[in-house]
């Protein structure tokens, strides 16, 4: 697809969070630096070191903190023998509403099975069919089964316990856990020579790096309901913008079908592949209604399910629909489905006789950092992969479990492309000399949690599974209001910085949200609910 992206002036933001004097704080070198240890960041690191390149890969808490060790269902790949590359890219582009970038799609999908291979050789651990082979199965807008799970339904576990596994064995590999980031740091000329963050001693400290790779994941905490854990607040969003970064198709977030839905439980997902095995959707009449929305019924894109469910809770006036698994044999659903089971049986649900509360939640970012086939921004060594980037292999709707491989492919490709800009870059005779200032702030105090609080309900009802001018203006006013008082603080701790960042990209989102006067993909507009080719075939790009 040609780049005719229609472009949007970015807000004004001020350039760092913090005040930065280099003569006072604490510094390290690294050829490479890697930001997030999901499965972009950690595949990054470990082929920036094969390489030969120090890389410090620094993480926000504990390297299992991410979106990809609590990936379920699992990583697409032509891997059956009817199954073809061709057959693939055509589910990913049809997914992607014709805003997909061929050449991306292509790229992606032809390397998967190779680094599919190359996991299982590092040691994940795939469910295998009785003839030896990884088992796959089906999830909505896959025409093939090609979703490759392991351990059942813990997927992303075992996809990064081998990663994380491996890159344990570089010693050329630094692992800081428990470090915030801040922001990213860019010399006078535009070039991204580090980041400040936050170590595990809440002492601040600069990273300088002759390539940054941000792989920092998703924003699904953006919602009051979402799958995400608590470090998606879409930290690296907000930073990559503050630094100049272009951001692209930020209205597109994906709402999940099936959360679980039980007051007092943690909002888990329920993997897609149940339904992929044949779980059945109800409403609280107990009506099977997905065949009334679409001809796939329950392996519908996630974007007509999700729609589908909230539809039918409007017309039920009910809070969820239910999964219905009571037709699946018990002891296959407890060896498939393990995580599954282990929290429904928690909560006194016996899948042979009752039925499972559910209803969509935010899932997965779509948008981000636009990126170039090598993985670069337009910010000289600042390179992007996962879900934090936009490369166009999604367009406007992600295909269910084309993201792991995306970030395995995307974080090997920053890897090599950090390496050799690394390797191209002279060292400097002694660590920059920087300073920048911040005025103090002299408005009054305020909570923080409250503002988050407030800032996700906000998110829910007013940019959420369906949109409508009037709740979208009215979503950036009291995002605007709210920003006066929050934006121009110093805070000293991670709560403060995730509430500056998580305003920042919320307006982004719901600007775009009310630009994209058309529906697509996952951004649906009640008040404009088609398509609209002639105007809106094309990316919105904040710059
Ligand atoms: O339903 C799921 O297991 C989610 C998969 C995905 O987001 O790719």
């Amino acid at each position: 697809m040609k780049d005719n992206a229609i472009k949007i002036k970015r807000p004004e933001l001020r350039r760092y969070l913090v005040p930065i004097n280099t003569a006072a704080t604490q510094q390290m070198f690294t050829d490479c630096l890697v930001i997030g240890s999901g499965v972009a960041g950690l595949r990054a690191a470990i082929e920036a070191a094969a390489s030969g390149c120090e890389v410090m890969l620094v993480c926000k808490k504990q390297l299992q903190d991410s979106n990809t060790w609590n990936a379920q269902g699992g990583i697409a790949s032509v891997l059956g023998s009817d199954d073809s590359f061709e057959s693939h890219i055509k589910d990913t582009l049809a997914t992607g509403c014709g805003i997909c970038n061929k050449d991306t799609v292509e790229q992606v999908i032809s390397n998967g099975p190779m680094l599919v291979k190359e996991l299982l050789e590092w040691g994940a651990e795939f469910d295998k069919n009785s003839s030896g082979s990884i088992s796959i199965t089906f999830e909505g807008g896959h025409s093939h089964a090609r979703v490759a799970h392991a351990l059942g339904d813990n997927t992303g576990k075992a996809i990064a316990a081998a990663l994380i596994n491996k890159v344990k064995q570089y010693e050329n590999i630094t692992i800081i856990e428990n470090y915030f980031a801040i922001d990213l740091i860019t010399n006078d000329a535009g070039v991204c020579i580090g980041v400040i963050g936050k170590n595990s001693k809440r002492t601040n400290e600069i990273i300088w790096a002759k390539t940054t790779i941000l792989a920092t994941g998703g924003a699904g905490r953006l919602f009051r309901e979402t799958t995400n854990p608590d470090v998606a607040t879409g930290d690296g969003l907000a930073m990559a913008a503050r630094a100049g970064a272009v951001l692209r198709d930020m209205e597109f977030m994906q709402f999940h079908p099936t959360t679980l839905y039980i007051a007092g439980a943690s909002r888990a997902l329920i993997t897609e592949t149940l339904r992929g095995e044949g779980a059945i959707l109800l409403d609280t009449n107990h009506h099977a209604f997905m065949a009334e929305y679409h001809k796939d019924a329950e392996l519908a894109p996630r974007d007509v399910v999700s729609r589908a469910i909230l539809e039918q809770m409007l017309k039920t006036g009910s809070t969820h629909v239910f999964l219905d698994v009571r037709h699946f044999n018990k002891e296959f659903f407890a060896k498939r489905f393990p995580l599954i089971n282990e929290l429904l049986e928690s909560f006194d649900i016996d899948i042979s006789k009752d039925l499972i509360p559910v209803r969509p939640s935010a899932h997965y970012m779509v948008g981000g950092v636009k990126t170039d086939s090598l993985a670069r921004t337009n910010i000289p060594h600042f390179l992007a992969c996962g879900e934090a980037a936009s490369t166009g292999l999604h367009g406007a709707n992600r295909l269910g479990s084309n993201s792991l491989l995306e970030g395995l492919v995307y974080g090997k490709i920053a890897g090599q492309t950090a390496s050799q800009q690394a390797k191209k870059t002279v060292k400097t005779a002694g660590p920059p000399k920087f300073r920048y200032d911040i005025p103090l702030s002299d408005r009054s105090r305020l909570d923080t949690e409250d503002v988050l609080n407030s800032l996700r309900s906000l998110m829910w009802r007013n940019v959420g599974i369906t949109r409508m001018a009037k709740p979208l203006a009215e979503a950036q006013e009291i995002i605007s209001f709210w920003q006066r008082y929050v934006l121009d603080k110093v805070f000293d701790n991670p709560t403060g910085w995730e509430c500056q960042n998580m305003l920042t990209v919320c307006l982004l989102m719901a600007k775009a949200a009310e630009l994209r006067t058309e529906s697509r993909g996952v951004h649906f507009r009640n008040d404009f609910p088609k398509t609209d080719d002639v105007k809106f075939k094309t990316h919105l790009e904040f710059e």
